[in-house]
């Protein structure tokens, strides 16, 4: 037996044994994606396991899904297999004042003077716009979904944003959705300064590029993307979306404008269509952090806990259920 295989054979007798679920977002390893009860993006994942029955839910992402699993599942114990396994978009809004932004992006040019966004916390944007409602992107760590007045996710933004009766709303974290849902509503929308470092990289040269080598390809981006990008797309939407719209499509080709893991699952479901990477180096590395033998790691030890505290919880999960009423 190889020494995966052993791995694989023993998170899944531990898995019986602890009445665990293990669940991992579309940009994880293949592997990963492989021993997982479910894959998905990050709130259809954390909705699926609040209905399962089981103990131990194991979330194989970063530290906010992991979060969102807790919220929506305070009775059981949701394990997060790599503790510093972030998302460092989500950790440029706070409640609190500036985060350790330290760690900078493999790939990616910073001036040296950038001020980032998490120099303000929430409230002082909530400060200099009163009475506006704050629209907050599920990829936020749980004390800003508690603070925030709705949720939505890449897929449902603009329909949020739609459902609320005022002119203006704050849309938080990320520049770049905030953009793309200001293009498609006629409400003026005040955006925080966050964004992917994965998704930010990609140029329309980019774009220009991939397409000159495969003209008949149909691009399909997520809205972290630049607004330069997502012009040039035919079409806009999260991971889960796009899973359904390459399903749906009666097109061959695809260029996949999102962190590659999620090419992995087009391939598997899709075997007579090919996927193409709009860059290479769309990888997130805190989503590839997570390895089987993390997995097994947790699972024995049963360590890595993540308890968001009941008074923050209950919070966030109004934010969140204002978003599932609406959707
Ligand atoms: P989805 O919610 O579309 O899966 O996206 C999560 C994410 O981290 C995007 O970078
Ligand atoms: Fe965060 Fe971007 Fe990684 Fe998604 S791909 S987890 S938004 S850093």
């Amino acid at each position: 037996m190889s020494d995966i295989e052993n791995i694989r054979d023993q998170i899944l007798k531990l898995k019986k044994e602890k009445n665990a679920i293990i669940i991992a977002h579309n940009y994880q390893r293949e592997e990963v994606q492989d021993i997982a009860d479910h894959t998905g993006d990050s709130l259809e994942l954390s909705r699926i396991a609040s209905t399962e029955d089981c103990d131990v839910i194991v979330f194989c992402g970063v530290n906010f899904m992991a979060e969102s699993a807790s919220i929506l599942s305070p009775d059981k114990t949701v394990l997060l297999p790599v503790m510093d396994a972030c998302c460092p978009m989500a950790d440029m809004i706070t409640t609190i004042g500036p985060r350790n932004m330290n760690n900078k992006f493999p790939g990616f040019e910073y001036g040296e003077d950038r001020v980032y966004p998490a120099d303000f916390t929430l409230q002082d944007i909530r400060d200099r716009h009163p009475g506006v409602p704050v629209v907050t992107y599920v990829n936020t760590t749980a004390d800003v979904k508690a603070e925030s007045d709705i949720c939505c996710t890449s897929a449902n933004a603009v329909k949020i944003v739609e459902s609320l009766d005022t002119d203006k709303v704050i849309c938080i974290p990320d520049k770049n959705l905030s953009a793309w849902i200001a293009k498609n509503t006629d409400k003026e929308v005040i955006s925080w300064d966050g964004f992917c470092h994965v998704h930010e990289r990609v140029r329309a040269e980019d774009v220009n590029n991939i397409k000159a080598e495969h003209p008949d390809a149909l691009l399909i981006a997520h809205p972290e993307c630049r607004m330069e990008v997502l012009e040039m797309a035919d079409h806009v939407t999260s991971t889960s979306g796009m899973l359904r719209y390459a399903a749906s499509s009666d097109a061959k080709e695809f260029i996949i404008g999102t962190e590659t893991g999620l090419l992995y699952k087009l391939r598997k479901d899709n075997p007579d269509k090919t996927f193409y990477p709009l860059r290479k180096d769309m990888v997130c590395p805190n989503m590839k952090k997570t390895t089987l033998k993390t997995v097994l790691t947790c699972l024995e030890e049963m360590t890595n806990v993540i308890k968001v505290p009941e008074d923050i919880r209950v919070k966030a999960k109004e934010s969140l259920d204002r978003m599932l009423d609406v959707t």
